[in-house]
């Protein structure tokens, strides 16, 4: 059977300025520039972003290779501290804007739609030592003035925006887990820069719509949702799941779509003594700015169960008090990382957006497989014979169809990622790419996934 997908259908994928471009010719540093040059031994094998997947030198070469794999559409990211060489006035740094006018302009020429992302979780590290970064509302506005400065010089090519990328992550890595610098585990300041996030979201997407551009653009911000099952339907595992939908994904999804936070939520941060500080002139601009469109990363269900701590043992507040994750026995794993595969997860999410917020226009923008080691599965041509990458995307892909089929208004599915690339802490551990890349020579070569990705570009769709 033959899957055919709407007409423009964005058929790319997603990467980012700090794990693509390497730290040449940077004017500052971002969070884990600092995190790396401090603490190294953080970082699988003690590899940091210093030359990540070279995009700086190679964004030429590397587009003609996305090419090559059929992308019609790239997202990346602009990195803050690259762009702008004074955060108070915004004032641009000539190497920075040289660098993305070009790449801009080179993924325009082969006629790959450039989607650009304003903030990848790497905020500038002199914004963390100077006001405790996005704890601090004055980096909103520092924010909004940066969003304000890339619109003036790329929003006459850029006509789709996003602002932050997976905005959950930054509150939970850097403030709840411990697994992004600062690390701390703090509920108080999570809550607070959660709070702060949409705010800075929200000024930002204001000062779009100010520039007048917006009757050509579209401006959104960059979610990763899970589909939330829980692991019996008695009233305990029902209201932890209902928790963790508040908590992973209501809580940007509400002010982003709908212009406000769900009110349960508000009750609960509220009664747990941990609610932010917010005024009703932030709430109203909240509630005046929402997105055009949305980028859903999807990669794996949450399933969930009550919780088994008391309430009064935990230290620190955490969404935890409410629900635990936990893996469901016999699951389709992930070759290596231990993540659940769920196609029919992508179905579900697309109901729930298509239902429960306004049926909004949106793209999946970011969905893959990392497997570590992955020239175990070099052929006897010297490619990656990377099968189950492409049974990966056929079978999300599959259901994203019939999501569409049923009514959902989804206009894109990008692969996380185009090139191998530096991933966080995990560095190069696990690889992503459509592209293979031997990060000691940066020799770049399709994978068989890369070939398979064309033909779907090629034909809208594939077959089953
Ligand atoms: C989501 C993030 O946006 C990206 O930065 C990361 O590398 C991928 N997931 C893979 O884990």
């Amino acid at each position: 059977m033959q899957l055919t997908f709407p007409k423009n259908f964005w058929w790319g994928a997603a990467t980012s300025g700090p794990q693509s471009e390497g730290r040449f010719h940077k004017p500052h540093a971002n969070m884990f520039d600092y995190w790396y040059d401090t603490q190294p031994q953080d970082f699988y094998e003690f590899v940091g972003p210093d030359t990540a997947s070279d995009f700086y030198h190679s964004f030429r070469a590397d587009i003609q290779l996305m090419k090559a794999a059929g992308l019609n559409s790239l997202r990346t990211s602009i990195q803050w501290s690259r762009l702008i060489a004074d955060f108070e006035t915004a004032t641009p740094d000539p190497d920075g804007v040289r660098f993305y006018n070009a790449l801009i302009d080179e993924l325009l020429a082969n006629q790959i739609t450039p989607i650009i992302n304003l903030n990848h979780f790497d905020l500038p590290i002199e914004l963390y030592q100077r006001y405790h970064g996005w704890e601090n509302k004055h980096v909103t506005d520092l924010f909004a003035a940066y969003a304000e400065q890339c619109f003036k010089l790329f929003g006459d090519r850029v006509t789709n925006w996003f602002t932050f990328n997976e905005p959950l992550v930054m509150v939970d890595g850097q403030y709840l887990s411990q697994y992004q610098y600062p690390k701390l585990v703090d509920g108080h300041k999570a809550v607070q820069v959660a709070y702060n996030l949409s705010l800075a979201s929200a000024k930002a997407i204001a000062k779009y719509r100010q520039l007048d551009q917006h009757n050509q653009g579209k401006i959104g911000i960059i979610l990763n949702l899970a589909p939330i099952y829980p692991a019996t339907q008695e009233p305990a595992d029902l209201a932890a799941a209902h928790m963790a939908d508040l908590w992973v994904n209501q809580l940007f999804l509400g002010p982003a779509i709908k212009g406000q936070f769900a009110p349960e939520l508000v009750a609960m941060l509220r009664q747990d003594g941990v609610l932010w500080e917010s005024t009703p002139d932030e709430l109203a601009l909240i509630q005046a700015q929402t997105i055009d469109q949305l980028g859903v990363n999807y990669y794996q269900p949450l399933r969930v169960q009550r919780p088994d701590v008391s309430p009064d043992s935990l230290m620190a507040w955490r969404p935890s008090k409410y629900y635990r994750g936990y893996q469901l026995p016999g699951r389709v794993m992930n070759l290596d990382k231990g993540w659940e595969i769920y196609p029919r997860g992508l179905y579900d999410i697309a109901i729930t957006i298509r239902d429960q917020y306004d049926n909004i226009p949106w793209y999946v923008s970011e969905n893959g497989i990392g497997v570590h080691q992955e020239e175990r599965f070099l052929d006897a041509e010297g490619l990656i014979n990377d099968a189950y990458r492409i049974k990966f995307m056929a079978q999300h892909l599959a259901y994203l169809h019939q999501g569409i089929a049923a009514g959902t208004n989804c206009h894109g599915y990008h692969v996380w990622t185009p090139i191998d690339c530096w991933s966080w802490a995990n560095a190069y551990r696990n690889r992503y790419g459509l592209i293979r890349n031997e990060i000691h020579t940066q020799t770049k070569t399709l994978k068989r996934s890369a070939y398979w990705f064309h033909d779907l570009s090629q034909n809208n769709g594939f077959s089953l």
